[in-house]
């Protein structure tokens, strides 16, 4: 029985069981009162722990590759899926002081759905597998979306020597977490395994709201380059040294900082948007002139072209500045990805079971980065959005309502219904 249109009733059933399994994954912290839940911490370890039992409620065979990535498999027992499988996921790691839907929202409606629809005894020529991804934020390594990047066969092996503000590297933290490293081969999904993937995730932006519809369809998501800029003067007393003799790492930084900005704002064409999300400021004293500022640049924009052309911009501004005051600088990308535009055909699908839903199917993209980014390296690639209180994320605020959850896996269990794989143009 095609399980395509679920009841109100079902709706919000789906809707206040994702609304308890988030909130049980909020409280997995580091600290007490606020939600920070970092890749291949204690806390990471606990929340895959929970995942995991989740899928195996709903029916789904439980393993974790070498990047801790958990993933649920779901198959017909009469073994007719065959080899193809329809990856659903997101992330289970958080921001510093998060709000607790960023992420976990795509897992769990993940596995509602599968849940659901096991139970249901629905049977496709495909299986389904629910990801769990661990490093999609970079809070704790100056990487992002690294473990989605293994899944899709893009991982990075430098990204083992990147280290973490305690100095400890990706690598070893893997090692403490029980993974080895040489195993790290084995994450990719072959392509002709891997037929689409399909992200649930909160739009974290107000436009969904201002239009007044609980969910939409992502036509692409934005591209995006980080570095970690250091800014290095000479440290010196407060009191004795005159302003004309000072090289002030602090000064030429926030010089470079506001001209980050005014390129930012200054390209009302592309959505471009700039941030220093970070600063360190050495030695901190307030009696020292600093020495050596670190800071971090993230900028996005929806044209390729123009992003690539404002970092020229930010380092030609950066030299110029540092030239005049007499600092030293350097800087160290550690991140770059493409806008990417989502699966027209899965985007179709998407549309296709919001509007089975009542509800007008409506485009928007993501300037979030997402592991779609990531996925779509692998295979035919897509995102549906959920409404957002106010549009606020990266914020304790965050809020997504259990009915808007609900018509989410609803939409996600008629996109399931729907999809299939023959009629997917080869990558
Ligand atoms: O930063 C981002 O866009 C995502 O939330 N990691
Ligand atoms: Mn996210
Ligand atoms: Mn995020």
């Amino acid at each position: 029985m095609n399980d395509a249109v679920l009841s109100h009733r079902d709706i919000d059933a789906l809707g206040a069981r994702a609304e308890t399994m988030i909130t049980e994954l909020g409280e997995i912290s580091a600290e007490p009162g606020r939600l920070v839940r970092l890749f291949l911490s204690k806390e990471h370890r606990r929340a895959a722990d929970v995942v995991g039992s989740w899928m195996r409620a709903a029916g789904m065979a439980v393993t974790e590759d070498a990047l801790g990535t958990v993933r649920g498999r779901w198959c017909d027992p009469d073994e007719r899926t065959g080899a193809r499988r329809l990856l659903v996921g997101s992330h289970i790691d958080t921001v510093i002081d998060a709000g607790k839907y960023d992420g976990p929202l795509g897992v769990v409606a993940g596995i509602l759905a599968v849940d659901r629809l096991s139970r249901r005894r629905r049977r496709f020529a495909f299986g389904i597998d629910v990801l769990a991804f661990g490093d999609e934020e970079g809070s704790r390594f100056p990487s992002n979306l690294s473990t989605s990047a293994a899944v899709a066969g893009k991982f990075d092996p430098a990204t083992l020597a990147l280290a973490d503000r305690d100095g400890i590297s990706y690598g070893t933290a893997l090692a403490a977490y029980g993974k080895n490293a040489d195993d790290i081969a084995t994450v990719a999904y072959s392509r002709d395994e891997a037929a689409a993937y399909v992200e649930v995730h909160i739009e974290q932006g107000p436009t969904l709201e201002a239009r007044g519809e609980p969910l939409g369809v992502v036509s692409g998501i934005i591209g995006q380059n980080k570095m970690q800029v250091t800014v290095e003067g000479e440290a010196g007393h407060a009191g004795t040294v005159p302003m004309e003799l000072r090289r002030d790492a602090l000064a030429g930084a926030a010089q470079l900082v506001l001209a980050i900005e005014r390129i930012a704002r200054d390209d009302a064409v592309d959505r471009m948007v700039a941030t220093v999300g970070r600063i360190e400021v050495l030695p901190g004293a307030t009696n020292i002139i600093p020495g050596r500022v670190t800071f971090t640049v993230d900028l996005r924009a929806e044209s390729n072209d123009r992003r690539r052309d404002a970092m020229a911009s930010i380092k030609a501004q950066a030299w110029e500045i540092v030239e005049t005051r007499g600092l030293q600088i350097t800087f160290d990308p550690y991140h770059e990805s493409t806008t990417t535009p989502c699966a027209p055909e899965l985007r179709k699908l998407l549309a296709t079971s919001i509007a089975g839903l009542g509800h007008r199917p409506f485009e928007l993209p993501s300037g979030a980065g997402h592991d779609a980014q990531m996925m779509a390296h692998l295979c035919p690639s897509a995102m549906m959005f959920v409404r957002c209180r106010d549009g606020i994320s990266h914020n304790p605020n965050e809020f997504a309502s259990p009915r808007d959850m609900g018509l989410a896996i609803a939409a996600l269990i008629g996109f399931i219904e729907r999809f299939d794989p023959d009629r997917l143009e080869a990558p």
